[in-house]
């Protein structure tokens, strides 16, 4: 079946910035830093960048180039998408993962974006001024805890925001939330790191300067080099910061022209999303954190946590410390830096499901875009009410099958589909010469980091199904499964129907 492509990016500047603001998330400044935190500071560093260039970098070309080619005939979901590079229907169906985990990941972070706009409000208010830290702490708790309607309102709201933004397409919605939401992220983000970096020992009851978090991070240490849990996180956030491995940048991508680069593009969102993440990043959240409470009171309150504590019960109380015009303005700024973040990356989950509604099924955009928002309100509903659930999630949808879809990705590209096609493919309308050393990391050594890291996975998926099942786990399993299941059998059943291109 050949489609036309209905829609297309209308600059280059959208498309990178919609493809930076996909990567750019909740995870560039909650879970970077924590991740950071938890495995020594400057231990974190050497692997985090060993796998940036070594898995990151090369797999942003091969789903760049995946995406583009898939999109040459009218694909835009990842199981067609991958069906067009070969045609056994194994890819197809391994393709499905790439619609799976949007919607899996869409379910807890749509729900932590409305927590984003809470407390933007709430700082805006004033009303975390002349509370203590414990009572800033236990406002958060209350909140999460149901103990009022508004977690639930406000995540509808926000389900209903990125409904609304999808349904109006690609660039009156995606490309236009992307080119107003990813400047205030660089501004608000810019300002708050220069105040992070330039707090001062003694001022504003700061115990430490700002840039000792920096120091603490950003000094290499070599010693920890060797251990493979320092090296798992680390590969493990380069997925989830550049949004690897989900099947949103195939989409994004196969919008592009056939003709357009996309090896510049794909360099450009790439770094764009680096700078971010470790100068913008690691210049907010640890180094006020640090200054108020010091390096190890910040590592124990991190110990386990993804940075949620950090930054919604720790930094609205040190933001009080600056007197009621700076505290609610760096709320605003942090919490609004957080939803562009946020939403930014949700529209870019959205979009591969709505295509496949609209390539398979013939579905409008609007109720693709309806469809999609009931979907997430159906599945969100554990991630709600609890947070096992919500662990499931992300453990499942946000890890797990972001590796196996990335392995399998790979393997298509660079071995069925062949590197020599996949070489020209990625070097098709280049705008830049990308270096012929990543023909040869491509082929070889991408493949083998993801076995290491799937191989490196298999214990800890052993160890959390033998855990002990409570009745919120198994509601989380099980409507995973039946999404996933769900999810083929739509894409069985599309193959079946006979459409007219
Ligand atoms: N890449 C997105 C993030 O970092 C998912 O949050």
């Amino acid at each position: 079946m050949t489609l036309e492509n209905k829609e297309a990016w209308g600059s280059r500047v959208g498309l990178v910035l919609a493809m930076a603001g996909n990567a750019v998330g909740l995870g560039n400044f909650l879970r970077f830093p924590a991740q950071a935190i938890q495995n020594g500071g400057g231990a974190f560093i050497i692997p985090y960048l060993v796998c940036f260039l070594l898995m990151g970098l090369p797999m942003l070309y091969v789903e760049w180039a995946t995406g583009r080619f898939g999109g040459k005939t009218g694909n835009h979901s990842t199981p067609y998408i991958f069906g067009s590079l070969d045609k056994r229907a194994i890819w197809k169906y391994l393709g499905v993962l790439g619609l799976f985990t949007n919607l899996g990941i869409c379910a807890y972070y749509t729900y932590i974006e409305a927590w984003t706009m809470s407390w933007a409000w709430h700082s805006a208010a004033g009303h975390f001024m002349g509370m203590n830290a414990d009572q800033v702490a236990g406002f958060f708790t209350s909140y999460i805890n149901l103990e009022t309607s508004e977690p639930i309102l406000m995540w509808v709201l926000c389900v209903g925001v990125n409904t609304y933004i999808l349904s109006r397409g690609l660039q009156k919605g995606v490309e236009m939330a992307a080119k107003i939401g990813m400047p205030l992220l660089l501004l608000f983000g810019v300002i708050l790191a220069i105040r992070g970096v330039t707090m001062t020992a003694g001022e504003q009851g700061a115990s430490f300067s700002g840039v000792l978090g920096l120091n603490f991070l950003w000094t290499p240490d070599f010693s920890t080099i060797w251990t493979p849990k320092v090296w798992l996180s680390a590969a493990g956030q380069i997925f989830f910061t550049l949004s690897l491995g989900m099947g949103s940048i195939h989409c994004y991508s196969s919008y592009v022209k056939p003709k357009d680069d996309i090896a510049l593009n794909a360099m450009s969102a790439g770094w764009m999303n680096e700078f971010v993440e470790v100068v913008l990043g690691s210049a907010i959240i640890i180094p006020i954190a640090v200054g108020y409470l010091g390096i190890d009171k910040v590592a124990q309150m991190t110990a386990a946590g993804s940075g949620l504590s950090l930054g919604f019960q720790t930094l609205p109380y040190l933001f009080t410390q600056w007197g009621p015009f700076l505290s609610a303005a760096a709320g605003i700024m942090w919490f609004g830096l957080l939803f562009f973040a946020g939403i930014t990356s949700s529209l870019a989950m959205g979009t591969p499901g709505l295509a496949f509604l609209e390539d398979r099924f013939g579905w409008d955009r609007r109720w693709a875009a309806f469809a999609f928002g009931g979907a997430v309100l159906l599945l969100g509903i554990p991630c709600v009410l609890s947070q096992e659930a919500f662990g499931e999630f992300d453990y499942w949808a946000g890890t797990i099958s972001l590796v196996v879809f990335s392995l399998a990705e790979v393997i298509l590209f660079a071995w069925v589909f062949g590197m020599e096609k996949g070489w020209a493919e990625i070097n098709a309308g280049a705008d830049i010469k990308v270096p012929i050393v990543f023909k040869y990391v491509i082929k070889y050594v991408t493949p083998v980091i993801l076995l290491v890291v799937f191989v490196g996975s298999l214990p800890s998926i052993w160890a959390t199904i033998m855990k002990p099942m409570t009745f919120q786990v198994a509601l989380a399993r099980g409507l995973m499964l039946g999404m996933f299941l769900g999810l083929l059998a739509l894409v069985h059943f599309s193959d079946k129907r006979k459409v007219t291109p």
